[in-house]
């Protein structure tokens, strides 16, 4: 007894030691269980990718790619699993949740076991890491044996993309997708509609995007300095073709698009297309400068919801997913306050003021995604008149308003503007580090700063129940390339992504270090990325 006492407490010091010897296993997000073993494995063009489910087809022969292009050796693939050697790609939903796999490595094989192909391709995203950071020898890549074991602390991490102040092209938001599987980010929210553009075509309404989705022109910087626009028409819009191959492309990568349709504020490009939409019938004229409009989408005709419930009937054909994102900030009342239409919903429906008539608008249109089966994200202003408990709320005010929700048994999104919203600037001092014009003044974001937030401040563990995820958010008012975009994005997104994944066990030391594999792989993928974290500078 003595003996195997002793065997085995000599046996957790060799483990100690080789993992002190060993490389830093630099995944992010950081996994739940990293245990290093003895020895190693030498990944060479014989180490086939073998499988016998043919769900994973496609993340192998996608791991395979990324190889290639990370490492230069071509793997093989076969649909036939091998208990033996090469790396081994296995479902096991008895033992593993959805998103929950292990990764072992070990002298003769690589399996990843996940509860889904969706788990499998994190393990695979993992194992990809390990090899970016691991020696190149004569033999192969040398890779340290160990066996991780990993799951996510949120079920939603997400990344907002705003195509409506600039526009990408489709070839560029599958780009954003690739940047979000890498970091195991699960929604991708496609900001689609705006004062400043329409984005997405509705074939009932061909001048939504004849004349929705184009503008005169663009002010030139900070137009409260500048006073200038750039004079030259700006515009686009996705087809409901690309939106499918875009839609399919995520899941594909077991990412959820989720569309967001504007209401009622964010609507002047509707208006201009369809001025009987807004309380004064226009004419409107698609905005050409940032900021609030006080001509919103009248909230007393009917034919506003006539609109709405016919554009979004095309909008849930084109996305699966089972969130629908409905907008609900930062609608001014003006407009309302003198509209006899607005005024007479609000004697009619004996809602005391404006307010609840917004809260009227939103639980119609999300009663009316319900009956669909579909379920209604809004912003947090939605919480002002009252709001149903069965709407998500995305907390971008503060994550005192989205604990405020959550106490109100309501579904919360973190996204707080403060952590969360990466069109800030990304160091404390912008001007002597050189940083492109961003939005806000004093509103810097560092990554240590992403990394600091807590999405469940102020709640009981019983209360943060209700806080499902987290998301970072990229408006590109003054992000007018896709290069840009990358580079406000990355590496916030790796931040975002470690706190969705890891908050419990966050280290941002830790999480530095592990991020040079990281910057490897924005290198090889040719990635634009902000430097600052790599050069110490916050
Ligand atoms: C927002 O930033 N207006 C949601
Ligand atoms: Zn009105």
């Amino acid at each position: 007894m003595k003996r195997a006492i002793l065997t085995s407490i000599f046996a957790l010091l060799a483990i100690a030691v080789t993992t002190a010897q060993k490389a830093e296993f630099a995944i992010v997000p950081r996994p739940l269980e990293v245990v290093a073993a003895d020895g190693n494995y030498q990944l060479t063009q014989k180490s086939v990718i073998n499988y016998d489910d043919t769900q994973l087809d496609f993340v192998a022969r996608l791991f395979a790619e990324k190889v290639d292009k990370s490492v230069g050796i071509v793997l093989p693939v076969k649909n036939k699993l091998s208990k033996s050697s090469g790396i081994s790609l296995m479902i096991d939903a008895t033992k593993f949740a959805d998103e929950e796999y292990s990764l072992t490595i070990g002298k003769r094989r690589i399996a990843i076991v996940g509860g889904s192909p969706k788990a499998v391709l994190y393990g695979l995203q993992s194992l990809r890491q390990l090899i970016v950071a691991a020696p190149a020898t004569p033999k192969g890549i040398m890779l340290d044996a160990v066996a991780i074991h990993d799951k996510p602390t949120l079920a939603y991490r997400g990344s907002m993309l705003d195509v409506c102040r600039h526009i990408f092209t489709v070839e560029q938001v599958k780009t954003f997708i690739d940047m979000l599987s890498l970091h195991k980010i699960n929604y991708f929210h496609w900001h689609l509609t705006e004062d400043q553009g329409w984005r997405i075509e509705i074939k009932r309404y061909p001048e939504l995007t004849r004349i929705g989705s184009m503008r005169d022109e663009t002010a030139i910087g900070k137009y409260h300095i500048t006073k200038r626009k750039d004079g030259a028409p700006y515009g686009g819009y996705f087809t409901q073709e690309q939106v499918r191959d875009i839609v399919k492309y995520a899941s594909d990568r077991y990412i959820t698009v989720i569309p967001e349709i504007e209401m009622p504020g964010h609507a002047v490009a509707a208006l201009a297309s369809y001025p009987y939409l807004g309380c004064t019938g226009g004419p409107y004229k698609v905005r050409t400068i940032w900021g609030i409009s006080k001509e919103v989408f009248c909230a007393g005709k009917e034919s506003t919801f006539e609109f709405l419930e016919n554009v979004l009937a095309e909008v849930i054909e084109l996305f699966p997913s089972k969130y629908i994102h409905i907008g609900g900030d930062e609608c001014p009342k003006n407009a309302w306050k003198v509209c006899e239409a607005c005024q007479k919903r609000i004697a009619d429906e004996g809602l005391a003021d404006e307010h609840q008539l917004q809260s009227y608008f939103m639980e119609r249109i999300e009663k009316w995604l319900n009956k669909h089966g579909r379920h209604a994200i809004g912003w947090d202003e939605i919480l002002k008149g009252g709001i149903s408990k069965t709407t998500t709320i995305m907390a971008w005010n503060s994550t005192k308003i989205g604990a405020t929700a959550a106490k109100l048994g309501n579904n919360v999104i973190m996204s707080p503007k403060f952590y969360c919203y990466i069109d800030y600037y990304q160091t404390m001092e912008p001007e002597k580090n050189n940083e492109p014009l961003a939005n806000g003044r004093k509103r810097q974001l560092p990554v240590s700063k992403v990394y600091s937030l807590n999405p469940f401040e102020g709640l009981t563990a019983e209360e943060s129940k209700a806080v499902i995820g987290v998301q970072a958010n990229l408006w590109t008012e003054y992000i007018p390339t896709f290069g840009h975009a990358q580079y406000m994005a990355l590496p916030r997104l790796a931040a975002l992504s470690e706190v969705g994944w890891s908050h419990p066990r966050k280290d941002y030391a830790d999480f530095a270090k592990r991020m040079e594999t990281m910057r490897k792989i924005y290198e090889i993928e040719e990635y634009r990325y902000a430097p600052y974290m790599f050069q110490g500078i916050e």
